[in-house]
């Protein structure tokens, strides 16, 4: 059994580098990515409050295909390039939404979904997934979330690059 606690009196750096450490205990010794990517996705469920969805879209064959995750069944293949995520892959680059209704071509999985924060996990120089969380509220996510999730995506790549 795993028992991570949350400690709200925490400042969201501070939070995020708990989320960090317990990732880090999570995968380390374990070669499975589809384990690690699961664990890893109900770790951020239970650490970063206020989402809907949060979980892994992976690279395959040039595309993006849907990987574990915590929320709503959610669309399965994402085009390089389309979406906030197919953006994200494209560019390697972290896409942070306030308002997806304004974001082009934005894919709505989740009706529920207001702002959205993708950040790619690269592994040996190549886009290998993505990570996404979705928030029901405008404008959840700020650089803070962004720096910590990408510090966790540098982190995670050797986890779940299969
Ligand atoms: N909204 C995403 C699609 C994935 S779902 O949010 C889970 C996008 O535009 O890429």
């Amino acid at each position: 059994m795993y028992h991570f606690s949350v400690d709200s009196g925490l400042s969201k750096p501070e939070h995020y580098r708990e989320l960090a450490a317990a990732a880090q205990a999570l995968v380390a010794g374990e070669p499975d990515s589809v384990a690690n990517m699961a664990n890893l996705a109900a770790l951020i469920w239970q650490f970063v409050p206020d989402l809907n969805w949060a979980g892994f879209y992976r690279v395959v064959d040039g595309g993006l295909v849907l990987g574990p995750f915590q929320g709503k069944a959610a669309c399965i293949r994402i085009p390089f390039g389309q979406g906030v995520c197919g953006a994200a892959a494209a560019s390697a680059q972290t896409q942070l939404v306030a308002d997806v209704h304004a974001f082009p071509g934005h894919i709505a999985c989740d009706a529920d979904s207001r702002s959205e924060l993708v950040v790619p996990v690269i592994h040996h120089g190549s886009v290998v997934a993505v990570i996404d969380l979705d928030s029901p509220l405008p404008a959840r996510f700020d650089a803070d979330d962004a720096a910590g999730i990408e510090a966790l995506a540098q982190m995670i790549g050797p986890a779940i690059a299969s």
